[in-house]
């Protein structure tokens, strides 16, 4: 039996450099523990996603949440693909990341929309890890009933991605694939495939 203080040092990051805990510690949990989430936990992880950068300060990120037992939260679940049902439904809330695609000023496509939507995510996620809770970003969901629900204007609106929140629970409650999912490491490819430093000109 796999114990939680397994799962966390599974899923530390292995770096060929040292980079900040936070960082190192956070990853796309599955097994999470069926708790709650307060209020002022989660304004505290959209609040640190809302000092992120982003083009003019525009800030183009717009969260809609909602908490495990609620109908919305009923409704953004059935929206997800099958594959993400299985291990959401222990998830403390759900939460559609939405973004303008438009600059409010002047109405001229936004092209970092999607870009500064994910550094706001980013920013939520790190906070989320320094709080014990945990994130997992899903593109896959039917975008049609996450419209609806939220009633968007797709003109100017577009779901960039949905998040389940929560804290970890027992690994033994997952089902397969995605126990093994769980227990397996974190990858990355080598840096020397990411980075090039321009030596030329
Ligand atoms: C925009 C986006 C969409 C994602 N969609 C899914 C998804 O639908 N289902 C899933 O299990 N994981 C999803 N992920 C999580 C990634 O698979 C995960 O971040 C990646 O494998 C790296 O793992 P780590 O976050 O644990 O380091 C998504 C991540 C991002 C950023």
């Amino acid at each position: 039996m796999n114990t939680m203080n397994d799962v966390l040092s599974i899923k530390q990051a292995r770096t060929q450099h040292p980079i900040h805990s936070l960082l190192r510690d956070r990853w796309s949990a599955r097994a999470f523990n069926g708790e709650l989430l307060s209020e002022e936990e989660l304004m505290t992880l959209f609040e640190a996603a809302s000092w992120a950068p982003s083009s003019m300060n525009e800030q183009p990120w717009r969260y809609h949440y909602a908490h495990r037992g609620s109908p919305g939260f009923d409704r953004l679940w059935d929206a997800l693909l099958p594959g993400n049902q299985a291990w959401t439904r222990n998830a403390a809330a759900l939460v559609a990341v939405v973004g303008k695609k438009q600059f409010e000023r002047n109405g001229a496509p936004n092209e970092s929309w999607m870009h500064d939507a994910g550094m706001a995510n980013a920013n939520l996620l790190i906070q989320a890890t320094s709080m014990g809770i945990h994130g997992h970003l899903l593109g896959g969901f039917e975008p049609g009933p996450v419209h609806e629900l939220l009633g968007l204007d797709l003109e100017n609106e577009a779901v960039a991605c949905l998040l389940a929140l929560g804290r970890l629970g027992e690994i033994e409650q997952l089902e397969e694939p995605f126990r093994s999912r769980e227990l397996a490491g974190r990858e990355r490819r080598p840096l020397t495939s990411t980075v090039k430093h321009i030596t030329n000109g």
